[in-house]
């Protein structure tokens, strides 16, 4: 298997993972993957398809039949354009959830691993640099404080139309980040050679800028 350069950026929600994450790959010509999008992408279908979250067996057949991609910026669920769907309330009350679930998570993790070969990318979630790709070639964790977080997401929720009130994104994000950093499996926790950038006082440029600097410095 011939493998690019990877970079792997995790993070807590709305550290600006994503943002980074895209202008990187932008600026450096790489492949962006928004692992995120794939585990709500597929909350999503649940939820559609009225999918019992209990019956694993279910589950596990209707994610093996499910085909997600990434094209121009934009996420496919079984071709059809879900990009903004997936950003509902309704998918970020149950993703944490569905992520939570072993059985799920080995198969995105396989079809995570199999979307890189031959490619030079970016790819952002939970748990890049500590399961999916360990060898990564460069490893960050974006942090930033809950209120800040909270902040940018209840501004992104506006500018998408979402009118969400600054305290209730408060909440769902602790919750998520507790679900997220308590479950058994591939918790979200800083990678052993990760390289922490605390982005609350900082530009997405200034932010790309120096993870550009790091992959000369390594
Ligand atoms: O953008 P935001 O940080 O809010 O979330 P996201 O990156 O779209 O991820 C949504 C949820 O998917 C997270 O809260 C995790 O529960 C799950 N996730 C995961 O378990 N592993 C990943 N590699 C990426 C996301």
């Amino acid at each position: 298997m011939i493998m690019g350069y990877i970079i792997a950026i995790d993070g807590p929600a709305g550290a600006g993972k994503s943002t980074v994450a895209r202008n990187l790959a932008k600026r450096l010509k790489f492949t962006y993957i928004d692992s995120g999008a794939m585990y709500r992408a597929f909350t999503f279908k649940i939820i559609e398809n009225n999918i019992n979250i209990e019956d694993k067996e279910n589950l596990v057949h209707s994610l093996r039949n499910t085909d997600i991609k990434f094209q121009n910026g934009r996420v496919y669920l079984d071709n059809n354009d879900v990009t903004e769907k997936i950003r509902s309330r309704e998918v970020d009350m149950l993703v944490s959830k569905v992520s939570s679930i072993p059985e799920i998570r080995e198969i995105m993790v396989d079809i995570q691993k199999r979307m890189v070969i031959n490619e030079n990318i970016v790819m952002d979630g939970r748990d890049i640099g500590t399961v999916v790709f360990p060898d990564a070639n460069l490893k960050i964790f974006l942090t930033a404080s809950i209120e800040e977080r909270a902040r940018r997401r209840t501004k992104e929720n506006r500018s998408k139309g979402i009118n969400d009130k600054y305290e209730d994104v408060l909440l769902e994000i602790k919750k998520r980040d507790e679900a997220d950093s308590n479950r058994d499996i591939s918790p979200l926790r800083v990678a052993n050679d990760a390289i922490t950038i605390d982005t609350t006082n900082k530009n997405v440029e200034e932010i790309v800028n120096e993870i550009i600097f790091l992959m000369g410095e390594i």
